[in-house]
Order: structure tokens, then C-alpha cells, then sequence
């Protein structure tokens, strides 16, 4: 390519990104807006951590084994030489804060909620990007199970706020430090069984981290772990009776779930219960939400220890099956006709604004039937008409362009009118 045709290339969207362009940010909105309110019902408060970390946070936290770790990052040197990593995802970022500001010494609850943008380098397709967005839940320093179904009732709360229906709830167990070890053993020995049926990177898997087997897409290696032993069927004491309390809030939220005991989880951090809700209406990228328990990561990261546990939704996946709601507020048009008038519209479209009414007010000069026009294309629920007459009697006529009905009032008596009619 030449320099003219490489100036004149449009520039676009990096493969897997997208703009959400403002017809949709309307609805992210709302989104967002019903999960603060009902996080904050249960006692979450908002934690804001960076964009980007020290890479090896997530070598620790998400795991040297998993996909986002090993595949996914997007990692970079930077001007000072560090290696530094654009967030895969929050929970280990949510971990550092805690352990970096003792948080666990205040005397709030460890409820933590965030949103915002996360980066994969994964094959984009539908549903999958390689910068999407999270909304992520953490608790931390409760290990009875019932919060394990306290958070998956507020996932479901959230869902049906939003109207999101259709979905399967999938619950297992992946055990702990005490009980996967065995599993592990038997696993491997099974896995190895296998001889040259599991993709080459299986196989690798074999050796640093079996369970991780599960998360492979490739259709033979699904078959291979279908057969393989269940890590269910391997819990300690301790975990087997966790799972079981874990369902029985289940049952007593009247939450129906599906055990998969194939359900393990991308992540390398889970312990005891892992889940996921899953959505009949997407294709391949059917999980909306994601999480589990994670008791052992902070005291890894030299922090207190204090057990976690904690889920994320992703957001394109989560609006792509909910209803779209456009949000559109009443809006007050600021008419004018002529230089004068218009320095009046400009002081009047801040009175109003202070007031909390939406106004527009346009700066191109035309006639009175053009702003009407105008008006009516924008949907303006009124129009106020600014003039140096109506300025000198200090009131003004306001149509409303729903009943056609005119009146007129001081700017007081409109901004009145205009919200009691809201
Ligand atoms: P995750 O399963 O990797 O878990 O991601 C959670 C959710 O994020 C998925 O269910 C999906 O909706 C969305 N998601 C993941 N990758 C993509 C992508 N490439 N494009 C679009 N959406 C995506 C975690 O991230 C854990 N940190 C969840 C957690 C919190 N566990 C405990 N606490």
C-alpha cells in the first residue's frame, strides 16, 4: 500500500472491540443502573481498581495453567520495564486491593461490586470480544455455604430485573487443597489412558493441571472428559457437606439447579462450589454469568486468610438477551428567531437545565416553522419560544407538541408544569 491509499484507509475498531454508539448506551445504562441498586440492597459497596496490573498478578491469582493466563493476556513491556497486563479479569485485582489497604481490618462488610471493561485475546465471534465488560460481585471472610446461595439469588435478582428469562442455573463442587490431590492422581492416570485422543495441548495439560482438560472445546477431548472420573464423586468430607448446605439455600430460594459435575471453570483459583448461569437464548457463548468460591487466594497473595467467593456477567452477552429500553427523557426545545432572541434562549436553556430539564438549543439561525420541524424530528415533548418581547413581559409561550395546546408562563411556572407533567 502506498502512503496516499494508507492515509486515505479508514481507520477502524481493533478486530473485537466494539463502539456502543449512543442508540445502545441507553441501555447499558439501565443495566448497570439496576446492579448498583441491587447490589447495594445487599450490602455491596463499589471497589474501582485499575485498568491494568503487574502481570503477575494474574499469573498467581487466575492461574499459570489457564487460558486466559497462558493464552488470552495482553501483555506488554512498558516504558520503565515492567510487564504489565491489561485486566482478563477483576477477581485478583479485587484480592491485591483488599491485602494492599487492609480492608479487612474495617469494620464493613467485605462486599465488593464492580463494572468495566476486561480484555481477552480470544477469537472474536458472537458473544465473545476481546474487550467486553464485566459486572463482578466479591465477598469475602464468609465460608458458610449460604452465601454461596446468597450471591447466586442476587445474580437471579438481577436477571429478573432486567427481564432476562430462559436460563439454566449449573452448580458443582471442585473440591480443595485437601481432596484434589487423589482426584488429581486418578485423573491424570485416566487422562493418560487416553494415549493420543486428547489434543496436543491436553495432553500438556495432563501434566501441569488435569482439571483443566474440561475446558477444552476440541469435540474429542469433550468425549475423553465425559468418561473421566468425576471430582464430585472425590470430595472430602468437608466439601461434600458444603455442597450439599450450598444446595439446600438453593432449594430454599426455590432456585432450581442443574448439577454438572463437568462444570470446572476456566479459572485456576476455584475451590468447593463453582457455577455458572447459562442461557438457552445465545448460541456457543451461552454462559451470562460466571463464578464460585475461592478460599485459598488471598492468603496466597499474603493477605489475612479470608475466604472469597464472588461471580461476573458479562455484558454484551447479558443485554443481548434482554429487551431493549430506550430511556428516551422529556425534552424541552429553546425556539428562538433572531441574534437577540437567541442570547435570551441561551439564559433561558440554563434555567432550565439547572431545574433538571432536558433542553436543546440549537445554534443555526431559521425561521419559526423550521424550529418546529426541528422540534418535532428531535420528538421535543414542548417547545418554549424565546423572544426579546417575551423577554421584556418576562413570559413566554410553550407548546406542547403532544396535545398541540399552547400556554405561557414565566420561566418558573413552566419549569412548574413541566414537572408535575413528568
Ligand atoms: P469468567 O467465566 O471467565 O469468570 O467470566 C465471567 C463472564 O464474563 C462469562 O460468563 C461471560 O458472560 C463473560 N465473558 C468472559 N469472556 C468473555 C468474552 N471474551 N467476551 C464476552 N464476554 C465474556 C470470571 O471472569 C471470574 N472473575 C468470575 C468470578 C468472580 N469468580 C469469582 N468471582
Amino acid at each position: 500500500m502506498n502512503e496516499d491509499a494508507r492515509a486515505k484507509k479508514e481507520i477502524a475498531a481493533i478486530k473485537g472491540t466494539k463502539d456502543i454508539l449512543p442508540a445502545e448506551a441507553g441501555n447499558w445504562q439501565w443495566a448497570e443502573a439496576a446492579a448498583r441498586q441491587i447490589f447495594e440492597l445487599y450490602g455491596y459497596r463499589e471497589l474501582r481498581a485499575p485498568v491494568f496490573e503487574a502481570t503477575e498478578l494474574f499469573e498467581k491469582g487466575t492461574g499459570r495453567a489457564s487460558d486466559v493466563v497462558v493464552k488470552e493476556m495482553y501483555t506488554f513491556i512498558d516504558k520503565g520495564g515492567r510487564s504489565i497486563t491489561l485486566r482478563p479479569e477483576y477477581t485478583p485485582s479485587v484480592v491485591r486491593a483488599i491485602v494492599e489497604h487492609r480492608l479487612d481490618l474495617q469494620p464493613e462488610p467485605l462486599r465488593f461490586y464492580f463494572m468495566g471493561p476486561m480484555f481477552r485475546y480470544d477469537k472474536p465471534q458472537k458473544g465473545r470480544y476481546r474487550q467486553f465488560h464485566q459486572i463482578d460481585v466479591e465477598v469475602f471472610g464468609e465460608k458458610d455455604p449460604a452465601i454461596d446461595a446468597e450471591t447466586i439469588e442476587m445474580a437471579h435478582a438481577l436477571l429478573a430485573r432486567l427481564g432476562v428469562t430462559e436460563t439454566e442455573t449449573l452448580v458443582n463442587s471442585v473440591g480443595c487443597k485437601a481432596c484434589r490431590p487423589a482426584y488429581h492422581r486418578e485423573l491424570k492416570a485416566a487422562a493418560e489412558k487416553t494415549g493420543d485422543v486428547l489434543c496436543a495441548d491436553c495432553r500438556r495439560k495432563i501434566d501441569t493441571n488435569p482439571l483443566r482438560i474440561f475446558d477444552c472445546k476440541v469435540e474429542a477431548c469433550r468425549e475423553a472428559a465425559a468418561m473421566f472420573p468425576r471430582i464430585i464423586d472425590h470430595l472430602c468430607d468437608e466439601c461434600r457437606d458444603h455442597f450439599v448446605r450450598f444446595r439446600s439455600c438453593l432449594d430454599l430460594y426455590k432456585i432450581p439447579y442443574r448439577i454438572d459435575p463437568l462444570l470446572v471453570r476456566g479459572l485456576d483459583y476455584y475451590t468447593k462450589t463453582a457455577f455458572e448461569i447459562v442461557t438457552t437464548k445465545l448460541g456457543a457463548q451461552n454462559a451470562i454469568c460466571g463464578g464460585g468460591r475461592y478460599d485459598d487466594m488471598m492468603k496466597e497473595f499474603g493477605g489475612p486468610d479470608l475466604c472469597g467467593i464472588g461471580f461476573a456477567m458479562g455484558m454484551e452477552r447479558l443485554l443481548s438477551v434482554t429487551e431493549p429500553r430506550p430511556v428516551q427523557g422529556k425534552v424541552l426545545y429553546v425556539a428562538y428567531l433572531g441574534d437577540e432572541a437567541k442570547k435570551v434562549g441561551m439564559k433561558l436553556a440554563r434555567i432550565f437545565r439547572r431545574a433538571a430539564i432536558e433542553c436543546l438549543l440549537e445554534f443555526k439561525d431559521k425561521g419559526l416553522k423550521a424550529h418546529m420541524a426541528r422540534a418535532n424530528k428531535l420528538g421535543a415533548a414542548w417547545v418554549i419560544i424565546a423572544g426579546e418581547d417575551e423577554l421584556r413581559k418576562g413570559r413566554y409561550p410553550l407548546k406542547d407538541m403532544g396535545s398541540g395546546v399552547q400556554t405561557e408562563g414565566t420561566p418558573e411556572e413552566i419549569i412548574r408544569a413541566i414537572q408535575e407533567s413528568a
